[in-house]
């Protein structure tokens, strides 16, 4: 391990590190990227380096200098080697289903979350969170799926009738801990967390992620006590539904045709 690096970021990567180590078979970050961006055309490559630069941008600007070295660390980890969150799939077979679209869709939920602080609701109600606390939650918010996708080689038929190989997402959760705590989970080997935060980034899937009486309780509770938790599960749901999802391309399909 690089010598520079201090102890604390030593100790957050070993600790994440050690999340996934039930996977000996598990494929180098480059072999991943090298499967996933095979059949790729250059012009998408060229988006997700684009949404790397962004991320970067942002974190660099909006939180690094609020948190100093804690964020810079956790960026550290995201762009090293242990860690996949810049090539990664957002999902295995829904939204951001690709190379990259992790960080696409932490930067639409980011994007998202502005736009829906500005509603009229928010500002009735005194939510006026810090820009580094929706950097944070909005580019964060699914950092648990990091390390969490698996790629393999499949072939497929071609409607001429001959067969091609595609890469297959699946996923295999080496640190079962839930969705949102364990993104809390995992910033926190960095970073601190404000009650807030951790909230907003813990219900970031609202009611959709509840599957009994006892959670939909929980999430009223956490919703009412901290309603950026509302807010982000909107953004949430708007980048991955309207902007990554299935739905919008039906939409978009029929309203073309009106246009
Ligand atoms: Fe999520
Ligand atoms: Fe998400």
């Amino acid at each position: 391990m690089d010598e520079t690096m201090s102890d604390a970021l030593q100790m957050a990567i070993e600790t994440t590190a050690s999340m996934s180590d039930s996977q000996p078979e598990q494929m180098s970050k480059h072999e991943k990227q090298a499967m996933l961006t095979a059949k790729m055309p250059q012009e998408k490559i060229d988006i997700v380096n684009k949404a790397r630069k962004e991320f970067i941008s942002i974190w660099n600007e909006k939180v690094v200098t609020a948190r100093g070295e804690q964020a810079e660390n956790l960026l550290k980890y995201l762009d090293g080697k242990h860690c996949d969150f810049f090539i990664a799939p957002a999902s295995a077979r829904s939204h951001g289903a690709h190379y990259g679209g992790l960080v696409m869709h932490s930067l639409n939920v980011y994007h998202c979350l502005q736009d829906v602080l500005t509603a009229g609701i928010y500002d009735s109600i005194g939510l006026h969170p810090s820009e580094d606390t929706v950097a944070v939650i909005a580019l964060l918010h699914d950092i648990c799926k990091v390390n969490f996708y698996s790629v393999e080689s499949r072939n497929r038929k071609r409607k001429d009738g001959t067969w091609e190989a595609y890469p297959f997402i699946s996923y295999n959760d080496s640190f079962p801990y839930g969705h949102g705590e364990k993104s809390v989970y995992m910033i926190s080997r960095f970073m601190e967390l404000s009650p807030e935060e951790t909230m907003a980034i813990r219900h970031h899937m609202g009611f959709s992620d509840c599957v009994d009486d006892n959670e939909r309780r929980l999430y009223s509770q956490a919703a009412q006590k901290y309603p950026l938790c509302v807010a982000m599960s909107e953004a949430d749901t708007r980048a991955a539904l309207l902007l990554e999802g299935f739905g919008t391309n039906q939409y978009k399909k029929e309203h073309a045709n009106q246009a």
